[in-house]
Parts: C-alpha cells; structure tokens; sequence
C-alpha cells in the first residue's frame, strides 16, 4: 500500500498555489527597449514581431505605458547614424547624445522609472564591436577608459544603474572609480558578468545594426571577450572578478539555454542576480506561436517562471510588457 502520495498536493489549483515555491511577478522585469533619432517615429523590427524601435517621444509615452503595467525598469540602447561611428566610440559620451537626451526625457517624465543604459561601444563602432581596435586586436585599457566616459556621461543624464554589457577585463573596476570619481556614489552597476558569444544575439544586432563588420583586418567575431559556451566554471571566476571589483548587480546572458549557469551562481554569491532572455529566444517562441505551435502567453510566463525557479532575480525581457498584461488580467 502506497502511503505517500505526491498527488495530494496537485489536486486544485488553490493547493497547488499554496504549495508553490515561485511566484512570477512584474516587480521582476526590466524591458529592453530600442531608440532611434526622430519625432513621432516608430520602426518594426522583422525578427522581433511586437518590438519597435522608437523616436525619444514615443519611447516616453512607451515608458509611461510600463510604469503603469507595473514594470519599473528599462534597459536602453540606441541606434546611432551611420555619420557618428567612428573607432573610439566617442559619441557614446556626447552629453547631447541620443542616449543622454533619452535617459533625461524618461526620467523627467516617469521618475520612478529605473533607468539601465547600456555600456558598450558596439552601436557606435564603425567596426560592430564592443571594444576599440588597433592592429586587427581588441585593445582591452583603452575600451575600458571609454566605457568609464561613457558610464559618467550616462550618470550625468540622470541614469540610475549603468550596465556594462562589453566584456572587457577590469571595466566594473574601471567605471567605478571614475562615477565615484565624480561624486556618482549612488548610481550602481549592473555588469553583464557571464555573458557568452551567442548566436541567440541575431536578431538584437539586426535591431541596432550592430554585428560585427565583415572586415578580412578586424575579428568577425566576439569570441575574444565574449565567454566560449563549452564552459561554466568560467562564469563562476567572471561573477567573483565582477563582485570584488564593486558590481552591486551580475548579470548572466543568454538566459533559456544557460539556466545551469544561473543556478550555479546562484548557489556561490548573496547579490542579486540579473538574468537576459535575450532577442533570438524571443524570436523563437514569437515564431513558433505565430504558427500556432506554441500557446504564446503560456510559454511566455512558464519560460520566465523557470528564470526564477533557477534563481535570478531580475529578468531582462521583451516580453516584459507583454506578460505584464497577462499577469494583471
Ligand atoms: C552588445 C549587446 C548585445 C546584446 C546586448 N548588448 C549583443 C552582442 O553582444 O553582440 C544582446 C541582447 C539580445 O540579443 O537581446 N553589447
């Protein structure tokens, strides 16, 4: 006779809600969103079906739109004119640049919006890399003093969190001193720790037109900063490297398919942890939906469920909004 029966605690959906170890909320989302020059502009972004990129005015009304979804967080990129690119990356820290107009018009409008620009060189280099080259290489100090400017000039604008997404060595240290420097001792990092070379990143390079120059002198890659998907022993050294040199946020990206590395970093550090469901993975359930494969709203909320059955924190998403709905109907 079978006395233990795990059964008895599935039979309804008020025990099992009782029983229940993870609980999806907004609180845990921050929305990536795209931004481009303009007035009253909005573009479709094909691989992206539901995601546009917006003129600095739409994008506001975009970020009301969140706030009263419940969704407090935004990550932002640009996408930069092809005339500003250049090697250094330097209109990165212009102070009228479209990302610090941007950042300054959000946060006038919704100030309890939580306000994550991305630091990386990669939308404004001319070679679609996150770092600047000389020789055919990487130059990893000289990125890191950009990155710094950057981080400051977005801490200028009004952000509240910095979010270095480059993979360089030694730039949570780097964009620490240098807010500190200049007296941004309350604006946090929240650095892209593990982040892998992905080819889930497709259809977010496309949005920006970001991907790396198919040049015969410069890395057709990111391979050479970015982790090597074989392993995960190296995220663990990358979050401690991050956590020492004063990140108060670690980031792990791609998200669906690395969810073995968010539990295991869960299991060795106390700060919270960020996790990116990143655009080929919602490429991918978009795509089998729109077919009819997949039921779209279940899969959205099971997949970022299991972000937090796995032990993150915060989940980057673009469905953010989307499964903000779902969660308050
Ligand atoms: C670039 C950056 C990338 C993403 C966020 N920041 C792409 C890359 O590293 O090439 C990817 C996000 C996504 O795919 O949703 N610094």
């Amino acid at each position: 006779m079978i006395h233990s029966r795990n059964r008895r605690l599935r039979v309804n959906e008020s025990i099992r809600s009782l029983v229940r170890e993870n609980i999806l909320t907004t609180d845990d989302f921050v929305m990536p969103i795209f931004v481009m020059e303009g007035e009253n502009q909005q573009e479709a972004i094909p691989s992206m079906p539901g995601i546009f990129r917006r003129s600095i005015d739409l994008t506001v009304k975009e970020c009301k739109e969140l706030f009263s979804l419940g969704v407090k967080s935004v990550n932002l990129y640009m996408k930069v004119s092809e005339h500003l690119k250049d090697n250094t990356g330097k209109e990165s820290w212009n102070k009228d640049g479209l990302m610090q107009q941007t950042i300054k018009a959000i946060k006038d409008a919704v100030p309890g919006m939580i306000v994550m620009p991305d630091v990386a060189l990669d939308p404004y280099s001319i070679y679609g890399h996150d770092g600047i080259i000389e020789n055919g290489k990487i130059v990893n100090d000289a990125t890191n003093d950009a990155l710094a400017r950057m981080s400051v000039s977005h801490a200028e604008a009004g952000a509240d969190i910095v979010a270095p997404s480059d993979m360089m060595d030694g730039r949570v240290l780097a964009i620490r001193e240098a807010l500190e420097e200049s007296g941004f001792t309350d604006v946090g990092i929240l650095s892209y720790s593990a982040k892998y070379a992905s080819s889930f990143y497709g259809p977010f390079r496309s949005a920006l037109d970001s991907a790396p120059k198919d040049n015969m002198d410069i890395p057709k890659d990111k391979k050479t900063y970015q982790m090597d998907f074989h392993n995960s022993r190296e995220a663990l050294n990358e979050v401690f490297k991050d956590i020492d040199e004063g990140a108060d946020i670690i980031m792990i990206k791609p998200g669906l398919p690395y969810l073995d590395i968010v539990s295991k970093v869960r299991e060795a550090i106390d700060l919270p942890i960020a996790v990116y469901n990143v655009s080929g993975e919602y490429a991918m359930v978009k795509a089998a939906a729109q077919n009819g494969w997949l039921d779209n709203d279940k899969t959205i909320i099971e997949s970022l469920t299991c972000f937090k059955r796995a032990g993150a924190d915060l989940i980057f998403t673009y469905f953010a909004k989307e499964a903000a709905m779902i969660l308050n109907k």
